[in-house]
């Protein structure tokens, strides 16, 4: 390995021991810049690209030992050789000990300082070599991570289909309720991350229903107390099943999908907004999807009707500012309400 075009700083306060080392080191190929002062060497390393610095640990003024903390944090990259008396040894070491790569004493051996520079630019290079590289795998790492959630993603999607495909009134509706959600998330102006969990949760909100037995789920009517138990079940197994796949907050917002605000829900424990903000969003998202959708026992609700009826559970069922930025997803305000055959709004959900 060669390092001769890489720039050198000889720091001395002694104008005859600075030209006997640059005399040394650029017969060796090395860029060489003197420095006899502190306010040299800070302006140098400002303006040029030094790779290694020959600092003198005594000099008049700021010595070598109180620039050495100083270079070394604001160029971690420069190596620095102390230069010392013999009788300085025990100086050196500390030297080391603050981050210097070597030092040299004084009479200076020629033969030895080439070495010592030689050494501490190998490793120096080193170094270098291995940050680089880590940051190469570390980009490598996202980039595949990325790649493998996408992934992931598709899966639980294609299961989640599955699942559906089973029951002709539930068909889509986890795609759908997750398009709602991420309408009113992006409302509520949530975070790229929060984003991300509330896509997850919105889709897997009722995988849970894999156990639920079909004829209750599919009973053209209304449920007894013990049906409505049995179905409502969905919510722990589902979060036993994707617990181990996801993170906290999603498995939170699939534990609490089917809380009330005011408490009201089935073995309800937490309230108001104690219950995490991706719950309370897919529960008016879940809830807006079956009015819309027609069941064995019902048609479709209009589009006045839902909002009416979400409207009137804010407070109640649902988180209040939720249903703001639902209406307001919708186009709708507090206000005012359409028919789908006024004009259709939503379309993007
Ligand atoms: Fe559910």
């Amino acid at each position: 390995m060669t390092h001769q075009q890489e720039t050198l700083l000889i720091v001395d306060d002694e104008a005859g021991i600075r030209r006997l080392l640059r005399q040394k080191l650029s017969g060796e190929g090395y860029q060489c810049k003197e420095a006899s002062n502190s306010e040299q060497i800070l302006n140098t390393l400002e303006t040029d690209s030094i790779a290694l610095v020959i600092l003198d640990i005594r000099m008049p003024g700021r010595s070598g030992i109180e620039l050495l903390p100083q270079i070394k944090s604001g160029y971690p990259d420069t190596s620095v050789i102390m230069a010392t008396a013999v009788n300085e040894i025990n100086t050196a070491v500390q030297c080391l000990k603050q981050g210097a790569d070597d030092y040299i004493c004084k009479p200076f051996n020629l033969e030895e300082l080439s070495l010592a520079v030689k050494r501490a630019l190998e490793k120096r290079h080193l170094l270098l070599e291995i940050r680089e590289y880590q940051q190469y795998l570390e980009e490598r790492i996202e980039e595949q991570t990325g790649q493998l959630r996408k992934l992931f993603l598709s899966a639980i999607e294609a299961l989640v289909s599955a699942l559906e495909a089973k029951d002709e009134y539930t068909g889509g509706h986890s795609r759908r309720v997750t398009d709602i959600a991420l309408a009113i998330g992006n409302e509520l102006g949530l975070s790229a991350r929060d984003m991300e969990n509330l896509r997850w949760g919105s889709l897997l909100h009722d995988i849970g229903k894999v156990a639920a037995d079909p004829a209750i789920q599919n009973k053209p009517g209304k449920l007894t107390r013990e049906e409505y138990e049995h179905i409502m079940t969905h919510v722990p197994v589902g979060v036993e099943i994707v617990r181990p796949l996801v993170n906290e907050q999603i498995t939170q917002m699939i534990e609490h999908h089917h809380d009330h605000y005011n408490g009201g829900g089935l073995h309800q424990l937490i309230v108001g907004d104690d219950i995490p903000l991706g719950a309370r969003i897919l529960a008016i998202a879940d809830a807006f999807d079956a009015m819309i959708s027609d069941r064995p026992y019902r048609s479709a609700m209009s589009m006045t009707q839902i909002v009416e009826e979400i409207k009137r559970c804010a407070g109640t069922q649902f988180d209040p500012i939720v249903v703001a930025a639902f209406l307001n997803t919708v186009g709708l305000t507090n206000t005012e309400a359409q028919s789908p055959e006024n004009g259709a709004p939503g379309t993007h959900l």
